[in-house]
């Protein structure tokens, strides 16, 4: 390297530096789509961090060194917004969302055109810039003033602190905290004794407003721009427009943003929106609908609250806050007892919750959460309720600690928890809520696959005493399936064919269905693909275990710790005696795995598959099926209604497959696949 003798020529590489470093950053942590390694961008950033050491007089605020800049301050500045930050008008329904689109086509000349975006679920920040650096950053407040946050929100790396344009510039838009960064944060901070935050919009505004830059850069905060003024106006005449623009400037947009020319694309979007809303890494609370001509948005003008041309349709609530009544503790298959909180009930995403997870005693005792709490539950897409945190504000005193108990609340054997391990189990085989659980799981569509076993019929099965174990199923006679509450000679006939039908199933199902420990549906297909039969299944060593894909230290273990129980093995031979006798896969299916080293990713629906479906039929072959688009993913399969996954894969030139292009690959590998 020569030496940088005068210092112009220090200044001019210190800029050319910083400028690769921004370029680098963009297109990392906007794009999503880096150029270089992680390594060979550090040692950019640090022969950046060098230079300006040697030469402390030319760093310059918005260089990319200065993100986690000063010592922690004081408090936070207020600040006068000179446009204010409005809020939206909510609206909940479709009529009412019918209401303002038809306000709107009344009140303006031609047919309007829309931008649908999401609602971000953050808070809302403006960014000034003067003559291309970034200056401060304000949250909302009340809409007139707000908090000074600029150190906090310098730390995220996804934001330009230079953008190439001069003059006054305001961006406006939502800062939150991405799902996962959120989870690991609420754990550190439970493992410290901390209390959790209850969602990521708490979490979000508790990390903007903490004092020391430092902590906030550990946090990971994101941010979606939304609105741009040049000196206190939009730059462009469209909506559609100015989200460009913020674009070209280097800013972050939401990519799922789409523009909309009645109200049938409306509902459309709202529809996708909320089947992608799960899949997404941030919550998103509802729809925002905004006018796209900007002329037209002045003529509507704003109430002092809201602006007339813009309205949020909510979706139904995923969290609230209930009362816990009581705890109640659950025995699963395995035998591990689970505390559930019985609940006040309450609406969450369109359904009435009572109950909700909370986990493991240790769980409890860390979230210090007592009958009587107020508490926050979620429930997002169909995974079960859980409590997330206590509203400690709302005690009254009375609340009552919860004490896990030494026996089996349902057959009082004393619980077992093995070092190390969190959850409590029952040791108890023939423990009754063991073997109703055992069964459902049996009969159940990823197991058996056998029609007809709900709840209802399987406790009266056990009531009565006429099944102890999967094996009595099959001896089932149709004259005492009769006897049952709402059974007929039909429906009881029906069972008896789908358990006939049954015996044939292929091995994985059977191994799957007798809820080994650790083994789920796709070691359950490994195994049968390395052991054609369950009697060699039964005798593999640990090391003959080892050699299958899925198949670890632990796993090997727990089937080693099966197959030598004496109770299990009466199992197994009884089912042999009634005529269990599951179908190898086919040899062309042993061990190959065409796909091994494969990922696929699924968006959108597909005609005819369901997500889960697919997934396991690109396991079955050795793939791997994952949820986001990177350049190491091999296929996208996208349906109806993909969206952001889509788009990724395009940008990234990863090769999209409709459904049927799907299958006939699937086909070509040699892969089977029977419609569940
Ligand atoms: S537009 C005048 N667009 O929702 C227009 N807001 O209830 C005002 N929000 O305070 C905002 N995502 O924090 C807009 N795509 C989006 C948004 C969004 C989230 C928040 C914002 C605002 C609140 C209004």
């Amino acid at each position: 390297m020569t030496p940088l003798s005068d210092e112009e020529d220090v200044r001019l590489a210190l800029e050319t530096l910083r400028r690769e470093i921004r370029s680098h950053e963009y297109r990392y942590y906007v794009e999503n789509r880096p150029s270089i390694t992680d390594a060979d961008f550090d040692r950019l950033l640090k022969r950046l961090e060098e230079l300006e050491t040697r030469y402390p007089n030319l760093i310059t605020e918005d260089s990319p060194t200065q993100r986690v800049g000063g010592a922690p301050v004081e408090g936070f500045q207020t600040f006068h917004h000179k446009i204010p930050l409005l809020s939206l008008q909510n609206v909940y329904s479709l009529p009412e969302l019918q209401e303002f689109y038809n306000r709107i086509a009344k009140n303006t000349t031609s047919p309007p055109l829309f931008v649908g975006e999401l609602k971000i679920d953050g808070l809302s920040i403006s960014l000034h810039y003067r003559d291309g650096t970034l200056q401060r950053a304000v949250t909302r407040g009340d809409g007139e003033k707000g908090d000074d946050v600029t150190s906090n929100i310098r730390t995220i790396r996804s934001l330009p602190l230079h953008i190439p344009e001069g003059g006054s510039v305001e961006a406006r838009g939502e800062v939150y905290l991405p799902r996962d960064s959120f989870e690991t944060m609420n754990r550190l901070r439970e493992e410290r004794g901390e209390e959790p935050f209850a969602n990521p919009r708490n979490g979000a505004a508790g990390t903007v407003h903490l004092l020391d830059p430092r902590e906030v850069s550990n946090r990971h905060l994101e941010i979606f721009l939304y609105s741009l003024f040049f000196d206190g106006a939009e730059p462009r005449p469209s909506h559609r427009e100015n989200l460009s623009l913020l674009r070209e400037l280097g800013f972050r947009t939401n990519p799922l943003s789409r523009s909309l020319s009645s109200f049938q694309e409306m509902t459309e979007f709202i529809e996708e929106a909320g089947r992608l809303r799960d899949s997404l890494d941030y919550d998103v609370d509802g729809i925002v609908f905004k006018v796209d001509d900007i002329a037209a948005q002045k003529a509507l003008s704003s109430t002092s609250k809201f602006p007339r041309w813009a309205v949020a349709f909510k979706f139904p609530p995923e969290e609230g806050i209930s009362r816990i009544l009581s705890i109640q503790l659950q025995v699963g298959r395995t035998g591990a007892v689970t505390p559930v909180a019985n609940l006040e009930p309450l609406r969450l995403a369109g359904s009435t919750v009572s109950r909700a997870t909370l986990h493991n005693a240790e769980e409890i005792r860390r979230k210090d959460i007592r009958v009587g709490d107020w508490v926050w539950v979620v429930k997002s897409g169909d995974v079960i309720p859980k409590v997330t945190a206590v509203v400690k504000e709302r005690r009254e005193g009375n609340e009552t600690p919860f004490t896990m108990p030494d026996l089996c609340p349902i057959c009082a054997s004393p619980l077992e928890k093995p070092e190390g391990e969190v959850v409590w189990r029952c040791p108890n085989l023939s423990c009754p809520a063991r073997l109703r659980e055992s069964l459902l799981h049996f009969v159940s569509r990823d197991a058996m696959n056998i029609d007809g076993f709900g709840e209802a019929l399987v406790d009266q099965l056990l009531e009565k005493g006429m099944v102890k174990d999967p094996a009595d199923l099959y001896t089932l006679r149709l004259d005492e399936l009769e006897t049952l509450e709402r059974m007929g000679r039909k429906s009881g006939a029906k069972i008896l064919n789908a358990l006939q039908e049954s015996k044939k199933n292929p091995l994985a199902r059977l191994i799957n269905g007798l809820g080994i420990r650790l083994v789920g549906e796709v070691t359950a297909r490994d195994l049968a693909m390395r052991f054609p039969t369950l009697e060699a299944l039964s005798s593999a060593t640990q090391e003959e275990l080892l050699t299958v894909p899925e198949v670890g230290e632990k796993v090997a273990q727990s089937l080693r710790s099966f197959f030598s129980d004496p109770s299990n093995l009466t199992l197994l031979e009884k089912l042999a005696e009634v005529g269990v006798s599951p179908s190898p896969p086919e040899p062309s299916q042993q061990l190959s795995l065409p796909w091994k080293g494969m990922k696929f990713v699924f968006t959108g629906e597909l005609p005819s598959l369901e997500r889960r479906e697919a997934e396991a039929m690109v396991r079955s072959l050795g793939g791997e099926a994952t949820g986001s688009v990177s350049g190491k993913t091999s296929f996208v399969v996208a349906g109806e209604a993909a969206g952001s996954k889509l788009a990724k894969a395009l940008s990234l030139k990863v090769p999209v497959l409709s459904q049927e292009e799907f299958l006939r690959l699937f086909q070509e590998a040699g892969g089977s696949w029977e419609q569940g």
